[in-house]
C-alpha cells in the first residue's frame, strides 16, 4: 500500500549495509576467515527496512540466518574485492552506507589453483599475504556531500584512541566503536561508543544488537 509506505520516515532513501566476514581463498579448499557472525549488520538492515528505507544487504560469511524481510535486497559476496565492487556499484546512487562487515585485511598474493599438499620434508608453510583494499576509506573519500557513511571499529585495546584514528584516517561520518575482546562475536548484545566527524562522542550502555540497530536508525533519521 503506497500510502503506508510513504508514511515511513526513511521511505525513498537507499541504504546499503554490509554484514558478516569476507573470506579470502588460500587454495580451492581453504580460506582465511574471521569470527564475525553478521548479527549486527543484519539487525541494522532490518531496522532500516522497518523505517521504510530501500535496503540492500551485502553479506559475506555469516553464522546466523538471513533476514526474513522480503523487502531487503540480498547480495552475497565472498572476498573483500567482491565486497568492494558490490558496495561501489550499489552505493553509487545510495544515501547511507553502513560498513558493519568484518572485511579481511589480508589476502593471498596469489591464490593457489590446486590444493596445497603436505610434503614429507617440511613441517611449516609460509603464506604470503598482501593488504586488501580499504572499502570504507575508498568509498568515504569518493562520496558525495549528501551521502552518509558509517563505519565500525573493532578494537581489543585503546578503544577510543584507535577508533578516533580510524574516523579521521578513513573519512567516515560516524564510527561505531566496540571492544571485541569482550565476548562480542555471535553475541546478542554489545556496548558501543559512537564517534562523530564533528568530534562528539556518545557512549551507549550495553544493549541488544537489535536495540543498537534501532538507535542507529533513529540517529540517522534525525540527520537525513
Ligand atoms: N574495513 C573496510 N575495508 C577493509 C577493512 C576494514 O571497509 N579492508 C572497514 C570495516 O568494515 C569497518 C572499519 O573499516 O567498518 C574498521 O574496521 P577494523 O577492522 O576495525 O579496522 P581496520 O581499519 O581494518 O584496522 P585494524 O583491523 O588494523 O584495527
Ligand atoms: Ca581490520
Amino acid at each position: 500500500n503506497q500510502q503506508i509506505v510513504s508514511d515511513k520516515a526513511l521511505s525513498g532513501k537507499k541504504v546499503i549495509v554490509t554484514a558478516g566476514g569476507t573470506i579470502e581463498a588460500i587454495d580451492p579448499v581453504r580460506y582465511i576467515g574471521n569470527r564475525s557472525s553478521g548479527k549486527m549488520g543484519i539487525a541494522i538492515a532490518e531496522a532500516f527496512s522497518n523505517a521504510g528505507a530501500d535496503v540492500s544487504l551485502i553479506y559475506g560469511n555469516i553464522s546466523i540466518s538471513l533476514p526474513k524481510n522480503p523487502n531487503i535486497n540480498l547480495i552475497h559476496v565472498e572476498s573483500s574485492e567482491d565486497m568492494l565492487q558490490a558496495v561501489k556499484e550499489n552505493f553509487k546512487d545510495g544515501d547511507v552506507l553502513v560498513m558493519a562487515a568484518a572485511v579481511a585485511d589480508w589476502r593471498m598474493e596469489k591464490v593457489s589453483d590446486h590444493k596445497l599438499k603436505k610434503h614429507q620434508d617440511t613441517n611449516s608453510l609460509d603464506l604470503h599475504l598482501v593488504k586488501t583494499k580499504d572499502i570504507l576509506k575508498e568509498v568515504s573519500q569518493g562520496k558525495q556531500e549528501n551521502q552518509l557513511v558509517i563505519g565500525f571499529a573493532a578494537e581489543t585495546n585503546d578503544l577510543i584512541e584507535n577508533a578516533t584514528k580510524k574516523l579521521q584516517k578513513k573519512g567516515a561520518d560516524y564510527i561505531v566503536a566496540n571492544d571485541v575482546s569482550k565476548n562480542v562475536f555471535g553475541n546478542d548484545q554489545d556496548q558501543v561508543t559512537i564517534l562523530k566527524k564533528e568530534g562528539e562522542k556518545e557512549n551507549w550502555p550495553r544493549m541488544s544488537k537489535i536495540k543498537i540497530a534501532n538507535k542507529l536508525v533513529e540517529m540517522i533519521k534525525s540527520i537525513l
